[in-house]
Formats: C-alpha cells, structure tokens, sequence
C-alpha cells in the first residue's frame, strides 16, 4: 500500500498509488459524489466509461443522510454504490464550516446544526474516523479547520496548532479502528491536511510537524476558499521541499484545467473539484479549444458535435444543436450529457497530463495548453 514514484520533470511526478481497491496512476482526478451519487443522473458504471480511478464522497452528507450506520449495515460505501474502485472520503472538516449552521469550534472538536433539519451535532477527530470507518472508504480525510482567506495570522496560528492536535487524535483513533475485527475495510488509510492560510511559514512548519506523524499521504487544504490563483501556487511551491518525496500528495477543491496544470508542474498528484460537473449543470463545457456556454443562441442550428476532439458518450451521439435544445427545454438529458462530457474531458486531461509525463514533454504541453483551455470560446 504505497505511493511509487516512476518519473519526475521538475517537480512534476508521475506515480502509481496502490490501494486495496486498485492501483491508481497519478497525477489523477477523483470524481466528486458527494452523497454517494455524481451529481447529474451519472451512475456508477458510467464513470467506468468515463474513465474515473477514483470517487471522492463526504463524511457530512452521509452521515446526516442516510446515517453511516446504514451504510455500514449495507456493507460500506463500494457495495451500496456499485463502485469496486477506490474511495476517498472527505472528513468533514470543511462542510461543517462552509455549510453547517450556528458552529462553535472548542478543543474536542465542532458543534453544530445540520443544513437539513437544524438538528445538533458534534464532531471531533474520533467522531469523523469512526464516520468514515462506518463508511469503509478507501482512504479517510484527517478532520482539520479550513481557514478562509484573508485570515489574521494571530488566528492561523492558533487554528492549525489545534488541527495537529486534532490529527494526532485521528491517527490514534484510525489505528484503533483498523485492529476491529468489526471494522470492514481494515486497511483504511489515513491522509493529514496542512493548512496555514498564505503565510509561508507557517505553512512550512505545519508541514513539517504534520510529516512526523508518517501518514499514508498528505493533502494541501484551505486553498481556493478566497484566495487567488497566484496565492495558492505561491503556497504550494513554499511547501512543496517540506512534502515527503515517498508520500502521494493532493490538493483538495482545485480546480480549473489550468489550476490542475500549473498545480502538477508544482509536485501535486491527486485533485478533486465540483467544476466539471457543477459547470456542466449549467451550460459551460470544458473542450480542448476552451471553454464553450451552449446556452449561447449561435449554436441554435450548429450540427457539429461539442468538442470535435472528444470520444465521449455525448460527443460521440450528439450535435451541440441538440445538447442546446435539450438545456433551454429543461430536459434531465442535458444535465447527464453535459456532466457526461465535462468529467470525461477532466479525466483524459490527467491521461494526457501522464503521457507527457511518461514522454518527458510535460513542460511543452503545459505551454501549449495552458493558454488554449483557460479560454472562452
Ligand atoms: N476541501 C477543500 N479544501 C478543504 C480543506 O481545507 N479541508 C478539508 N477537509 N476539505 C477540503
Ligand atoms: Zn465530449
């Protein structure tokens, strides 16, 4: 159960991640079903299609609703899914800042109500592993404090001393959990989240102290959360001498294709982003000759399918004329199509990303691509 790493250009890598639910080829994108579904009609067997390594679900939708208990009694997350491939599990400590209502932070961990029916409740370290143990994912988040930018250096400071402290808790309780015979998937890894807003240095220290505890991976958080893109890349190139070489590395909530790029040139391996298909949802599909709004009256009578260069489900069948049609009639069909087409675009975009690797061209892709797919079209 390791990170290998098979080549480098800079600190760009091209790894292989072995799990217990298969070996995944980074730098890869996790495919966001937050409650146990891709939102937009996309099953499980779809994303097989659309050539998905990994799916990412979260601790705090799932244990509002349906309960993780349920899940646990069903067997775990991959049987009530229907997906065999790995799992990562996010840990809550985002959603419960970003959508939970009346929180309070205190030592032993989050107070607070849920978004759906107002009912209280608490969550620390060990409430989250036993969480995400219930649901057996592949690879468990830490339950950190993601700090929204701008933050005040005095309150960084405090936070990500206390975001060890509650890591440290994790690790324990994980270990604890792991050695159950009750447990369904034993070998649950355990991944550690640095924050620090965009102070360098205390990102730097926080990484280092977090290194020490030799998790299975670390992950770069609370970035994207009201900083700007040239804030994070500064953060990720300060902390990357401090990750350990031998450690799968991912940052969490990024981001467009470009972010993806630039992150990879800087020694990133695994992303997860609701963009692809939230964008979907609304008309705005990603192709390599940049970014298109179908809605737009001038593909009304266009014949050609979305993207030219794209074999995907929709791509294959479908003019945009029709894609159009089926989003200003409100059809579900849009919703699936679209979705359809963006995660397969953000999928081969890592195939493409790990071929330039594989070939040594990496830095030549990067400079014809980064200009092309940040653009409206
Ligand atoms: N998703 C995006 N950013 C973060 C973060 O900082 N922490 C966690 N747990 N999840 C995230
Ligand atoms: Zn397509």
């Amino acid at each position: 159960m390791a990170y290998k790493l098979l080549k480098n250009e800079g600190t760009a890598r091209r790894g292989e991640f072995e799990t217990v639910h298969g070996t995944v080829q980074t730098p890869a994108f996790m495919n966001v079903g937050t409650a146990a579904a891709i939102k937009g009609g996309i099953s499980s067997y779809d994303l097989v299609d659309l050539k998905c390594q990994v799916e990412l679900c979260n601790t705090y939708h799932l244990h509002l609703r349906p309960g993780d208990d349920l899940i646990y009694d069903m067997g775990g997350l991959h049987k009530f899914m229907g997906w065999k491939g790995p799992i990562l599990t996010d840990s809550g400590g985002f959603q419960v800042f970003s959508l939970a209502k009346l929180r309070t932070i205190k030592e032993e961990g989050v107070y607070f109500s849920s978004h759906i029916d107002g009912k209280k409740i608490f969550m620390g370290p060990e409430q989250s592993m036993q969480i995400q143990s219930n649901l057996a994912s592949t690879i468990a988040m830490a339950f950190d404090e993601c700090i929204e930018n701008p933050a005040t250096r005095e309150y960084t400071v405090s936070s990500i001393a206390r975001t060890t402290r509650w890591l440290v808790r994790c690790k324990r309780e994980m270990q604890r959990l792991n050695s159950l015979e009750s447990t369904i998937n034993r070998n649950q890894l355990l991944f550690g989240i640095n924050q620090g807003s965009t102070f360098h240095d205390l990102r730097i220290q926080h990484m280092i102290d977090i290194a020490e505890l030799d998790l299975d991976g670390y992950a770069i958080g609370g970035l994207a959360v009201g900083d700007t893109a040239e804030e994070m890349y500064g953060v990720i190139e300060a902390i990357e001498p401090y990750m350990p070489k031998n450690k799968i590395r991912y940052l969490m909530g990024v981001g467009t294709p470009v972010n993806i790029i630039e992150a990879v040139h800087r020694g990133v391996d695994l992303f997860d982003c609701v963009m692809p298909s939230r964008n979907a949802r609304h008309g705005h599909l990603f192709t390599w000759s940049g970014i298109r709004n179908l809605i737009n009256e001038k593909y009304a009578r266009d014949d050609a399918p979305l993207d030219e260069q794209c074999d995907c489900p929709c791509c294959r069948n479908h003019s945009r004329a029709y894609l159009r049609h089926l989003f200003k009639a409100n059809e579900m069909l849009a919703m699936r199509l679209a979705v359809q087409h963006n995660l397969y675009f953000y999928n081969t975009l890592m195939e493409k990303i790990r071929a330039a690797l594989d070939d040594g061209t990496f830095e030549q892709f990067r400079a014809q691509m980064v200009p092309i797919l940040g653009k409206r079209i």
